[in-house]
């Protein structure tokens, strides 16, 4: 079974996070399809829109946590995360150009909550869980977040959900305006696919005219972050901290930071 599932219909790419044995972690091959299936969204002309979903109890858990802990130190040869599947996914939702829009149902941790911040639309289960977990896991924020997040929440907020790495409900997520709209579980990928209908019957070029001069003026700020972000990561990666945060979580454990 494939772990993102591909489907276009109608001019709708719909792109279905589908790992549910691991809660919809990501591997480095998913990230590698999700940012395949949006450069295929990009060129295609008789795509207009995409949808990015899971199913009714679990959008993603975010990072496969194994893979982290497989993760090659970084070098000048391969320079921190910048070459690396998750950077090309990331760069690939940063900058797409056509509307994306996703339905968020259960959990959606660590870049299942950052990727939000690159969709255009965004629709919850009642039962959305959304978490930022990056400090708890010895990390740092991704995807341009730790921007994007104090500008979206306010810094306070922002703060609770990056440093504390609190979680936060879909009521609260509707409250900073993270989701659009709170549905059924049962409800939101139709939700979802029933918006991206109505996109695709629009014409396209105003479609994509009017969001690149929305996101025009962030745009730079957004990709230097995620250049800073993700070279910290890559050196968080190799801490001990991080290392303590990911065995403890693969053998079902707190983590013990008093020595790291
Ligand atoms: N990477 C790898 N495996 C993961 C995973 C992840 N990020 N998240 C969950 N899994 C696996 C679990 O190890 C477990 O596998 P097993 O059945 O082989 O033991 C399976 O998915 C079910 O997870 P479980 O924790 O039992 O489900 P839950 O419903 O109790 O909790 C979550 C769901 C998402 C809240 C919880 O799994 C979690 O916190 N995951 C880690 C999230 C995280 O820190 N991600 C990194 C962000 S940067």
């Amino acid at each position: 079974m494939q772990d993102i599932l591909t489907h276009i219909d109608a001019g709708v790419l719909t792109l279905t996070i589908n790992r549910p044995d691991k809660k919809n972690s990501f591997t480095p091959a998913m990230y590698a399809a999700m940012a395949a299936g949006l450069e295929q969204a990009k060129t295609d002309p008789t795509i207009r829109v995409t949808v990015i979903q899971g199913d009714m109890t679990v959008f993603s858990a975010g990072n496969d946590i194994g893979d982290f802990l497989q993760r090659k130190p970084s070098s000048q040869e391969s320079p921190a995360l910048q070459a690396s599947p998750v950077f090309d996914f990331l760069h690939a939702i940063a900058q797409h150009p056509k509307p994306i829009i996703a339905a968020v149902c259960g959990p959606a941790v660590g870049i299942g909550t950052t990727l939000l911040f690159h969709c255009d639309l965004v629709y919850a289960g009642d039962n959305a869980a959304f978490s930022m977990p990056f400090v708890n896991l010895g990390l740092c924020p991704e995807a341009a977040s730790s921007l994007l997040v104090p500008q979206m929440m306010g810094y306070h907020r922002a703060a609770e959900a990056l440093l504390l790495g609190e979680p936060f409900m879909a009521e609260a997520a509707l409250e900073v305006g993270l989701v659009n709209r709170i549905v059924p579980p049962t409800e939101a990928n139709a939700v979802a696919q029933a918006q991206a209908r109505k996109l695709a019957a629009k014409p396209l070029e105003s479609l994509v005219e009017t969001k690149r001069l929305m996101k025009k003026g962030l745009m730079p700020q957004v990709l230097a972050q995620m250049a800073e972000e993700g070279a910290s990561f890559a050196r968080l990666l190799q801490e001990p901290a991080a290392k303590e945060a990911f065995t403890a979580f693969m053998e079902k454990r707190k983590p013990d930071f008093s020595k790291t």
